[in-house]
């Protein structure tokens, strides 16, 4: 199986959750790099350093055990628009290398937005055991021990209280003397609820856009925001391709099933769920659009089987059979070369070589293999079909023992059998969705994948109230509002934006310092 996701992620400056291949996108916010120009400090013109200077900060190996001593952490920071009595405004992009990310440093994200209104300085701080901020110098399982969510809880907790920030009177302002904001998207905004829950009142405020709160093992509502929002002609004929796709693979004519893995030019391909599973990876581009991006490679897919001679389908497609043409001469003639380059389709999407350095490589800065340790013991979040009785996308051959296997496969000694992760541990620990904090927003998007796992979804009810408000929007994606630019696209968006930036102000009125 290809390491596919690190290198596209690295090319790309606003890689809003770039992922090919058969893994499944990491819940991260866009990557954003803010542009390299000098910067000044607003209120004295005194010129700032680079935005990419990085500092590390020594963060606690394990904070049940301090004896063993620190490992360096990375962080960003600015102060552009800082004043003595202004606020810290912490961030983390969560499961991934923390280079690229210093649009988080600026007003071209709400944490800059948030910066200009308190006269606050920013900080990007790399989370454990991605990038190259790594408590142990692996990830083996055994150090992977110390990956888990508390561990992240409290490093955020010891350097808010310990760090000295780079700038005049930075070693001034822990938060017993100085309002903290932690704002977090996708996995990192779940960890924002999940400090407000573990550690209250350690922050004065906190902002948490499409957020995961609820950890769920069989998370087949992923594709359902896609499902409904994609066009109809597309969504009814995806579904009808599945449909067919299923009929052969699950029938017993071998002429059929070979000529159909050959359509998709996967012939050599060995397990027809890793072919079923191959199938996602159109789906999984919907994560990286956002308001305003809609000639997007997304709508092509859908193109290739609704758009016959330059005439679209009508609303209910062209039926399984064209579609499943349509679909496989989209992926031969694009999308295979785009994930697997001159790859064979075994070697591309193929998971069940055990002995693949794709499971078996334990070097750092693979954010793949870490977000799996956090999946496979914590959060679950298995991409699957939906339940028999509703429409999927997916197709049926995909179930949780799928991922489950591949858990198995990363990390044999901690899974000899297929497990499945304790998401009931989580749920209970930091409250998912019956959570009941203070001075926390979440802002939420329709059109995100992750919506079913976050305070907007349709599966729960929380309520939004002024201590713990929420706004969704109509025309939100995935952490859409944490850019200040898809405000500027979508009015729904910058409404979601406006009101979180409203909550942030009241609850930092309440702030006081510790006496
Ligand atoms: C961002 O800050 C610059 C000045 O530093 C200002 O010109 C611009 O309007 C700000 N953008 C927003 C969205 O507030
Ligand atoms: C098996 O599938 C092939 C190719 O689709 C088809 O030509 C053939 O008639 C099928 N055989 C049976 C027994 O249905
Ligand atoms: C059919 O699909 C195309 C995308 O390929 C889309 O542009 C068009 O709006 C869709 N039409 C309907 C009625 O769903
Ligand atoms: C994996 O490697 C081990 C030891 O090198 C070997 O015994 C085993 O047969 C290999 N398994 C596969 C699937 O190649
Ligand atoms: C998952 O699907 C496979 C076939 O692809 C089947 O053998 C297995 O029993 C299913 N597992 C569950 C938990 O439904």
């Amino acid at each position: 199986m290809l390491h596919l996701f690190a290198a596209l992620l690295a090319a790309a400056p606003l890689a809003q959750c770039l992922i090919h291949g058969a893994t499944p996108p990491l819940p991260v916010p866009p990557r954003l790099s803010a542009g390299d120009g000098a910067r000044l400090h607003a209120q004295s013109g005194v010129v700032l350093p680079p935005l990419d200077t990085l500092y590390t900060f020594d963060q606690l190996i394990d904070h049940n055990n301090p004896s063993l001593g620190t490992f360096q952490q990375r962080y960003w920071s600015t102060w552009e628009y800082y004043k003595p009595g202004g606020v810290i405004i912490l961030t983390t992009p969560g499961e991934t290398n923390a280079d690229g990310y210093t649009g988080y440093l600026t007003n071209d994200t709400i944490n800059g937005q948030i910066a200009q209104a308190h006269n606050g300085a920013t900080i990007v701080l790399e989370h454990r055991f991605y990038g190259l901020s790594n408590p142990l110098p692996d990830l083996s399982v055994e150090s992977l021990r110390l990956h888990t969510i508390q561990q992240a809880i409290d490093d955020l907790e010891y350097f808010a209280k310990n760090v000295k920030l780079p700038f005049p009177g930075g070693d001034q302002v822990g938060p017993d003397k100085a309002p903290w904001v932690l704002v977090g998207g996708s996995y990192a905004g779940a960890l924002t609820a999940f400090t407000n829950v573990n550690k209250p009142g350690l922050f004065a405020a906190s902002y948490a856009s499409s957020a995961v709160v609820e950890s769920i093992t069989d998370f087949w509502a992923y594709f359902e925001p896609i499902r409904q929002h994609m066009p109809q002609n597309c969504s009814l004929d995806v579904q009808a391709a599945i449909a067919r796709l299923d009929s052969i693979l699950t029938g017993k004519n071998q002429t059929a099933i070979d000529a159909l893995k050959a359509s998709f030019g996967m012939g050599d391909i060995v397990h027809l769920d890793d072919f079923a599973g191959a199938l996602k990876t159109n789906l999984y581009i919907w994560q990286e659009l956002g308001p305003g991006d809609g000639a997007s490679v997304f709508y092509d897919f859908c193109d290739a089987m609704e758009v016959v001679d330059g005439v679209n389908a009508g609303p209910n497609g062209r039926g399984g059979e064209h579609a499943l043409a349509g679909w496989g001469n989209y992926w031969t003639s694009y999308e295979y070369a785009d994930v697997c380059g001159l790859s064979d389709a075994e070697t591309c999407w193929g998971t069940y070589n055990a002995n693949d350095s794709f499971w078996t490589s334990t070097e750092v800065d693979n954010a793949e293999r870490s977000w799996s340790w956090i999946v496979c013991n914590e959060m679950g979040f298995f991409q699957e079909s939906a339940p028999i009785s509703h429409p999927t996308v997916v197709s049926r051959l995909l179930n949780i023992s799928y991922d489950e296997r591949t858990c198995q496969q990363y990390f044999p000694t901690a899974f000899p059998l297929p497990t499945a992760p304790q998401v009931e541990r989580t749920n209970l620990a930091y409250e998912g969705w019956n959570l009941h904090t203070k001075h926390l927003y979440f802002g939420n998007g329709q059109l995100d994948p992750w919506l079913y796992a976050t305070v907007s979804s349709p599966f729960t009810y929380v309520p939004d109230t002024p201590e713990q408000s929420i706004g969704l929007s109509a025309g939100g994606f995935h952490c859409s509002d944490l850019i200040t630019s898809y405000g500027v696209a979508d009015a729904s968006v910058l409404a979601v934006q406006e009101k979180g930036l409203a909550a942030i102000t009241r609850y930092l009125a309440e702030w006081r310092p510790a006496n």
